[in-house]
């Protein structure tokens, strides 16, 4: 057998109305691995991330977290054993950041002394100094502070599996670059398994262990970057090919610096 799984869905189908937005979808994540799924707008990404913590139920198939059925899992509970970093942060706008980041474990009935050493570590964990930030509103912080807050709030619960939609979306490339490297150094740190949607197929090869493809509902197919080149699918080798197509552009236009 192979390693532990994290998530895993069997044969999963989720329609509004006549639309299949996941379509008859297995995908098996193992524990530890950091999954990147990709795949163009309405493709179906969100609604599949959303089934594994029951924010969406399926009409048909088995989703697995940690062996269990989540059918069989209070979705309250479920939401706690995994972290959620939503599209453009999603934070409360009227909460300070140690109150949003406080959030879940207030839910879990821990008290204020250890919500707030637990609020220093995270902010401490996701680089925000705590001074300066702590007691701020989400309006009051850039937009890549507010990701780092929102990897915060997802952690806070210390959950064993992470799930974010677009974290880096709305970013600059520098700043998303950086986030996207100290993420993938909490991933290993805190030994997480994470599943990030992203548009960006350069950051799911830099960042990401496996890839999987979403078009029209369906799962196109799921490797390694290596495994995916070889893929027979003329889209899946497109996706591929638009990191390198970009970089020669950029090389015809920069001069190349260095003496080489
Ligand atoms: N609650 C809903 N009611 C009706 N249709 C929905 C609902 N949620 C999603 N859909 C539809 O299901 C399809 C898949 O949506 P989903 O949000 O999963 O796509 P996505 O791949 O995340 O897209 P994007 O990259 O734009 O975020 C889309 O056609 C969308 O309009
Ligand atoms: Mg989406």
């Amino acid at each position: 057998m192979p390693s532990k799984l994290a998530i895993s869905y069997a044969r999963v189908t989720k329609s509004f109305g006549p639309l299949k937005a996941v379509d008859d979808v297995s995908l098996d994540i193992a524990e530890g691995e950091f999954l990147a799924i990709v795949g163009g707008s309405g493709s179906g990404k969100t609604t599949l991330l959303r089934l594994a913590n029951r924010l969406i139920e399926a009409d048909s198939g088995t989703i697995t977290v940690e062996n269990e059925d989540v059918q069989n899992v209070d979705p309250v509970a479920l939401r706690r054993r995994i972290g959620y970093v939503f599209q453009a942060g999603g934070l409360f706008p009227h909460l300070s950041v140690a109150d949003n980041i406080g959030v879940t474990p207030k839910l879990l009935g821990v008290s204020a002394a250890d919500i707030a050493v637990r609020v220093d570590e995270l902010l401490e964990l996701v680089q925000l100094d705590r001074a300066a930030h702590r007691d701020r509103l989400p309006e009051a912080l850039s937009g890549g502070q507010r990701q780092r807050v929102g990897v915060a709030r997802a952690l806070a619960a210390k959950p064993r599996i992470v799930l974010m939609d677009e974290p880096f979306g709305a970013l600059d490339p520098l700043t998303r670059d950086a986030l996207g490297e100290d993420f993938r150094d909490l991933h290993r740190k805190l030994g997480l398994t994470s599943v990030m949607i992203t548009h960006d197929m350069t950051e799911a090869i830099l960042l990401a262990d496996r890839i999987a493809v979403m078009r029209a509902g369906k799962l196109l197919a799921q490797g390694t970057p290596a495994e995916l080149s070889k893929s027979g699918d003329a889209y899946v080798l497109e996706l591929l090919r638009t990191p390198r197509r970009q970089v020669e552009r950029l090389n015809a236009r920069l001069p190349t610096s260095g003496a080489a």
